[in-house]
């Protein structure tokens, strides 16, 4: 297999777009990414895209092929990818496996996700089905319904308490501030997170990832065309896709999501590295309750500490150990579901080539988690200086 790179990235500002349709904002991605990347649109042989809900909101079928033609790449590979929330993460390994394998020169990966027109109800509804619709869907079981049983079994088996979870909003929500892509500009406070409405107990608004739009792209390609990279090429490393249990009758356990512990087994071993190299990790923080467990599934914290540890500063920029979602996460960022994944790989670019908003003193090597589902499919990218 051939070493890959990552020559370019793009993503528009998340948040709401009534004036754009899910196309426009994926092409608007798409055009921002090749550019950067600097290659020709003659070298581009394939169109991975990912996303979640655009059949069910807008009735349309093949929108790689409509992304290709939008884009000026008639003709090339397409192929839609859907893994719910985490369809990003997947668009990303497909174009990275296509030019290990040698079977293109390089690869556009695209997410997108137009969720705000539809309002709450519906989008929560289309939502559902990335559970098991047998069986949690027909009992009604949401989101946010799921993610606050976690959050209990969580308190229960490890002690995590209302405030560690307000640490994770304040902390990621900092971090938007500065990020110009992010949905939410403003810091929180623990008073306007304990007074939020209460959404799924203990979870309340605050808490939550917003309904959003927006749109994300990643050019892959060889070391020899990545010097033509306008910012500079990153390394890929690993780039890693597992799946897990679907509904909550096939789950040993709430507390942790098997397909992000053996998604980071395999980045670690491919990677020929360890959590303690890891500068700086975007991970799906869909719910506070969720960095809780990504945060030790992905290997940097003990199960029993994370909370602990988050609580106590020591994911913040200028700590020691790792950087967690300095772009703001999910929560600050906001999660346009299909386009989470390519999102936190831009964020983390951003970071090794030294021009993220929040930049790290120093970023040699990075991480991006997209979780798909309760755990339904899970990928971890691990990136480095070229
Ligand atoms: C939490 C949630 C139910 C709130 O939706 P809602 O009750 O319809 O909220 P509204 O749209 O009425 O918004 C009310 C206000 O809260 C804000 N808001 C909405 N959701 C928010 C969120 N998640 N975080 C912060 N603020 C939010 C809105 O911007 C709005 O502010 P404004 O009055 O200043 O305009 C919704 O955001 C949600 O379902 N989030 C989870 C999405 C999800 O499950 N994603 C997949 C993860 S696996």
């Amino acid at each position: 297999m051939r070493h890959t790179y990552v020559a370019g990235t793009a993503t528009t500002t998340f948040g709401r777009h009534p004036d754009k349709t899910l196309i426009d904002l994926a092409v608007e991605a798409g055009e921002m990414a090749i550019a950067d990347s600097g290659l020709e649109r003659s070298e581009i042989d394939a169109v991975y895209f990912g996303n979640f809900l655009g059949r069910g909101i807008d009735g349309q079928g093949v929108i790689a092929s409509l992304l290709a033609l939008r884009l000026g790449l008639a003709g090339v590979a397409t192929t839609n990818v859907e893994g719910a929330c985490g369809s990003a993460g997947i668009a990303l390994r497909h174009g990275v496996l296509s030019v290990a394998a040698g079977a293109a020169t390089a690869t556009l990966c695209i997410g997108a996700e137009h969720m705000t027109r539809p309002g709450t109800q519906a989008i929560t509804k289309l939502l559902t089905e990335a559970g098991e619709m047998a069986t949690d869907g027909a009992a009604g079981l949401t989101f946010p319904g799921f993610f606050g049983l976690v959050a209990n079994a969580h308190a229960a088996r490890y002690g995590s308490t209302r405030d560690d979870l307000a640490a994770v909003v304040m902390q990621n929500r900092a971090c938007a501030v500065a990020n110009p892509n992010a949905m939410f500009r403003e810091t929180v406070s623990a008073d306007q997170i304990a007074s939020g409405k209460l959404i799924a107990d203990p979870l309340r608004l605050l808490d939550c990832s917003p309904i959003s739009d927006g749109a994300a792209a990643v050019v892959v390609t060889d070391w020899a065309h990545a010097t033509s990279s306008r910012n500079g090429a990153v390394r890929v490393l690993a780039c890693e896709q597992t799946s897990g249990p679907v509904g909550i009758r096939h789950m040993e356990t709430l507390t942790s999501f098997p397909a992000t512990v053996t998604a980071a087994q395999r980045a670690y071993k491919s990677a020929g590295l360890g959590p303690r190299d890891i500068d700086v990790v975007e991970l799906h923080d869909c719910f506070s309750i969720t960095e809780l467990v990504n945060v030790a599934d992905l290997g940097f914290f003990a199960h029993g500490e994370a909370h602990t540890a988050i609580a106590e500063g020591l994911t913040t920029n200028g700590s020691p150990g790792v950087v967690v979602n300095p772009s703001g996460g999910l929560l600050g960022r906001g999660h346009p579901v299909g386009a989470t994944g390519l999102a936190q790989v831009h964020e983390v670019v951003g970071q090794l080539r030294g021009t993220a908003a929040n930049q790290l003193p120093a970023a040699h090597v990075g991480m991006a988690h997209n979780l798909g589902g309760a755990g339904a499919t899970a990928t971890v990218t691990i990136l480095g200086a070229a």
